[in-house]
């Protein structure tokens, strides 16, 4: 939600300047069905600064390419919504068939685990409290990263707490073993287990950028419900990026209404304990 509520006249010229230097530098794209919405999430933007158009905006970010004003875009421009337990067949998967496959074949090796888009956190929680529920975080080395473009979302993912619409889907017992309700909230904010928040590390990355997959990569990556911002192309890319980086196994999840069948990738889709995942072999 931002402050100001106005949103100014972004002609045509300028709407694909800025698109195409968004698109570049975060793969999301705007479609022209999408032109309003551009101009809503980036008229705050205009105003604060006192810009006449959004032109200056454009300039700004092409000629200055100042880290602190792409951030302050990206957190405009994302849409962080999440919850516990979306999704949950594919966690189920990774905990019923991924990780105990990968235990058997390297029980001493450290299994990196990425959250690629974590928005506010409750992706990779949701894995780090599966897997501590099937007690694998005792018995296997296991790293969990978790990383997002937005600094706006890894400051509430590194905060731990969080509102109702979180938790509508997580089973109430669950909420109750691994939350504390946060003092003089009336019992609207939740604060998650400390040892569960503890175990992941909270990262900046920007899934276009080549050093940053290539840091973060790992045999298991989730991306969900990025790709449906993103651009075919942008989609592609990183998805080759993913492909060259993981090691083989390599397990790739994405979102239940994204799919790669039109797209040319190394991945083959397999279906593994009831979820589809993209598999490098
Ligand atoms: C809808 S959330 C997905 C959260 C979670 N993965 C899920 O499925 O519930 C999309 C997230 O993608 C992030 N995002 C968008 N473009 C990105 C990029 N180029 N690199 C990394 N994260 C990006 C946004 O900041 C946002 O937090």
């Amino acid at each position: 939600m931002h402050f100001f509520s106005e949103t100014l006249n972004l002609p045509d010229s300028a709407f694909k300047l800025l698109r195409d230097l968004i698109h570049q530098r975060t793969g999301i794209f705007f479609e022209p069905g999408k032109k309003e919405l551009l101009a809503d999430k980036l008229s705050p933007l205009v105003i604060e600064r006192g810009f006449a158009s959004f032109m200056d905006l454009y300039y700004l970010l092409k000629y200055d390419n100042n880290e602190a004003d792409w951030r302050q875009m990206i957190d405009a421009l994302s849409v962080q919504e999440t919850y516990f337990w979306r999704e949950f067949d594919q966690v189920q998967a990774l905990v019923d068939e991924v990780v105990p496959q990968w235990a058997s074949m390297h029980p001493r090796q450290t299994l990196r685990i990425w959250s690629a888009a974590c928005a506010s956190g409750e992706e990779p929680l949701s894995i780090a409290l599966a897997l501590n529920e099937a007690r694998w975080l005792e018995r296997l080395p296991i790293e969990i990263i978790a990383s997002d473009a937005s600094q706006k979302a890894l400051t509430k993912a590194r905060q731990g707490v969080y509102g109702g619409r979180s938790f509508r889907s997580l089973p109430p017992k669950l909420k109750e073993k691994y939350f504390t309700a946060v003092p003089g909230s009336n019992g609207r904010q939740w604060r998650i287990d400390e040892k569960i928040h503890g175990r992941i590390r909270w990262q900046l990355a920007n899934l276009v950028d080549e050093a940053d997959v290539a840091e973060l990569a790992a045999p298991v990556i989730f991306c969900r419900n990025v790709f449906i911002y993103f651009s075919p192309e942008s989609v592609q890319n990183t998805v080759q990026r993913f492909f060259a980086r993981m090691p083989t196994p390599g397990y790739l999840f994405i979102g239940a209404s994204e799919s790669l069948f039109r797209l040319t990738t190394d991945f083959a889709l397999r279906e593994i304990g009831g979820a589809f995942v993209y598999v490098k072999s």
